[in-house]
């Protein structure tokens, strides 16, 4: 998720790299880089305000790369900002996306001498194209001899000091696009920064590569067949495009989905196997064998990811787990004991809670782990060793596609974890083929979404809500209660559903509907009954089924269906359909859903 621009052309070159990038800064913020053949190599840590400091004011180039980026693979310094060169400094590469082969092809290009100043998959990228640019008799050549031996996503553009007004560009599962001017071209990885160029946009399609001159633009396949294609216009103004189209950013985070579980997921899943490769993790095996107890702490969405953890993690890895929010973990007595470890989840890093809690673990001497989504951040640097989730930047406040990668990421660690003990190959591959699945079936949720809007109209005026789930839909009854209060300010509570008759049924009455999450589990029969109790006191219900399922069909009010999977997967896929009535709601409502009120999307402060 982070931000590529290109450009040449006669006018001065930095000038409109610096003003691209700044247009791509909410892909990602946390470092930038320069480079014009004429003017050198430029980079920064922090948002492009600091890279402007150090550019010069008298340069000449016509013709550069640039790169915001959002840090996957090694933390967010100056060494591992875009672009990179290769060992020879003939050539320099911005890249998004994953290389997820990087470390072998790493370790060949160490033993042939090569050396690295960063920790990027990037670097290596470049390295690989300069070795193949020095036998190949052309930079076509070099790149689909670079890209044949790369496995993973890529969108990338490329640029030769020799011939500098010629840049390449290639796109694989991570967006590319080239503008096309009046003896300008540019290339960004989408059309905010080309709209600062010109409105002619040509989209590269996965596997094809792009050459740009100033005065002309080929495109090619891998294979190096030319492709014809004349631009298409820009219709969208720049905020449109940010949202990718859509209204809001919450809703382009929740359509964002199926690639965020795949992106959590990417080369982590050793299907035959039945096992997780967890890179963070694969240097402390010892360690991690010898857990007898896990806490889990977080705040928010957060801590709700963990408790469906808890369920996951002492079902499928036998290890008994705690889940703790950091509020108040940090002001319990801690009773020492031999084999604990904590296990902090946090999408921003910076939660002040979570992060206490972690200081407070590792100065009673327990071994701190983190799952987390911003690489460098905070908790990331005060972790022992971790995880991260490769969700991409979240704008919306409330917390959508985060809350559902940080799920998919605690089924991998249950799945790593528990094939360290005693889990049976036969159920980890199970487990694993359900977990690479969830893409496909998240689309297919999302492909309905029109008909949640007609539900979130049907009930947007009502004043309270109950969401009721059970075992693996226990976490989940309490997070999609939790966005519907943060973007609708409507009154919803999250319950155990076994728990209706102790109390929250007093409340139930026709204008007091409850959302129950009842997909085809070992629990179905039990929600079943709960949910006609509440029928019997006439409250309405809408469910969240398996698709197919005809007695809940009589039962419910209204149904949002999901795919069937597996219990723990099954929860996860019923998040995606609270997330949209959430947002529906909010946005019946006449509320900035993006910009909840009182709330912060970062809490620093304890
Ligand atoms: C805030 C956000 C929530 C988030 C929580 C924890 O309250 O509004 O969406 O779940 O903080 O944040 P973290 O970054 O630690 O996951």
């Amino acid at each position: 998720m982070c931000g590529i621009f290109a450009y040449t052309g006669s006018k001065k070159a930095i000038p409109i790299l610096v003003d691209g990038l700044t247009s791509l800064e909410y892909r990602g913020y946390d470092s930038a880089g320069i480079f014009t053949p004429a003017d050198g190599v430029f980079k920064a840590v922090g948002p492009v305000v600091e890279l402007r400091k150090l550019l010069p004011e008298n340069a000449n180039g016509t013709s550069g790369i640039a790169h915001t980026r959002w840090a996957t693979h090694g933390a967010p310094t100056a060494e591992n900002a875009h672009p990179h060169a290769d060992q020879n400094e003939i050539l320099y590469l911005v890249h998004n996306g994953i290389v997820e082969n990087y470390k072998e092809l790493k370790e060949e290009l160490l033993k042939a001498g090569h050396t690295f100043k960063s920790q990027t998959d990037t670097e290596v990228l470049a390295h690989l194209l300069g070795v193949e640019r020095g036998t190949a008799s052309s930079m076509d050549e070099a790149l689909e001899s670079t890209l044949q031996k790369v496995r993973g996503t890529y969108g990338l553009a490329v640029i030769e000091k020799a011939a500098p007004s010629t840049i390449y560009a290639a796109a694989m599962g991570s967006p590319i696009a080239i503008g096309v001017g009046e003896n300008e071209m540019c290339i960004g990885s989408d059309a905010t920064a080309i709209l600062r160029v010109t409105k002619q946009i040509i989209y590269l399609e996965d596997g094809e590569f792009a050459k740009i001159t100033p005065q002309n633009y080929e495109i090619k396949t891998l294979d190096r067949k030319i492709t014809t294609r004349a631009p298409e216009e820009i219709e969208w103004d720049a905020d449109t495009i940010k949202k990718n189209g859509f209204d809001h950013y919450m809703l382009k985070e929740i359509m964002e989905a199926p690639e965020v579980l795949e992106n959590s997921a990417r080369g982590r899943l050793l299907l035959t196997e039945g096992r997780a490769n967890l890179g963070g993790l694969a240097e402390h095996e010892k360690e991690l064998q010898n857990i007898k107890r896990l806490v889990i702490v977080a705040c928010g969405s957060a801590y709700y990811a963990g408790v469906y953890g808890k369920y996951l993690i002492e079902e499928y890895a036998g290890i008994p787990v705690e889940v703790a929010i950091g509020s108040e973990f940090r002001y319990r007595a801690h009773i020492p004991e031999e084999g604990a470890a904590l296990l902090a989840i946090s999408q921003s890093g910076e939660t002040a809670d979570t992060l206490a809690s972690i200081k407070e673990a590792k100065r009673r001497g327990i071994l701190a782990r983190g799952i987390v989504n911003v690489v460098g951040s905070t908790i990331a640097r005060e972790t022992d060793l971790g995880v991260y989730k490769h969700a991409g930047p979240e704008v919306g406040v409330a917390s959508t596609k985060a809350f559902l990668s940080q799920m998919e990421v605690l089924a991998l660690l249950a799945l790593y974890l528990g094939r360290q003990r005693h889990l049976s190959v036969e159920r980890a591959i199970e487990l694993g083929k359900a977990i690479a699945e969830l893409p496909t079936q998240a689309a297919e949720i999302l492909s309905k979404h029109e008909e949640v809007k007609v539900i979130a109209e049907k009930y947007k005026d009502v004043r309270d809500m109950l969401y009721i789930g059970r075992k693996y839909n226990f976490a989940g009854a309490y997070e999609g209660a939790l966005k519907l209060k943060e973007v609708s300010y409507i009154h919803a509570e999250g319950y155990g559903a076994g728990e209706m008759k102790h109390g929250p049924i007093a409340m139930i009455d026709p204008l007091f509907p409850t959302l129950a999450i009842v997909p085809d589990d070992a629990v179905f029969e039990k929600t079943i009954s709960n949910i006609e109790e509440i029928k019997a006191r006439k409250g309405p219900v809408i469910a969240i089924a398996t698709t197919g399922n005809t007695q809940i069909k009589e039962l419910a009010d209204d149904v949002l269906w999901i795919p069937k999977a597996i219990e723990p997967m099954a929860a996860i896929l019923a998040i995606i359909p609270m997330q949209l009535l959430a947002y529906y709601v909010g946005v019946a409502k006449g509320y900035n859903v993006d910009r909840p009120r009182n709330l912060a999307k970062s809490v620093t402060v304890e």
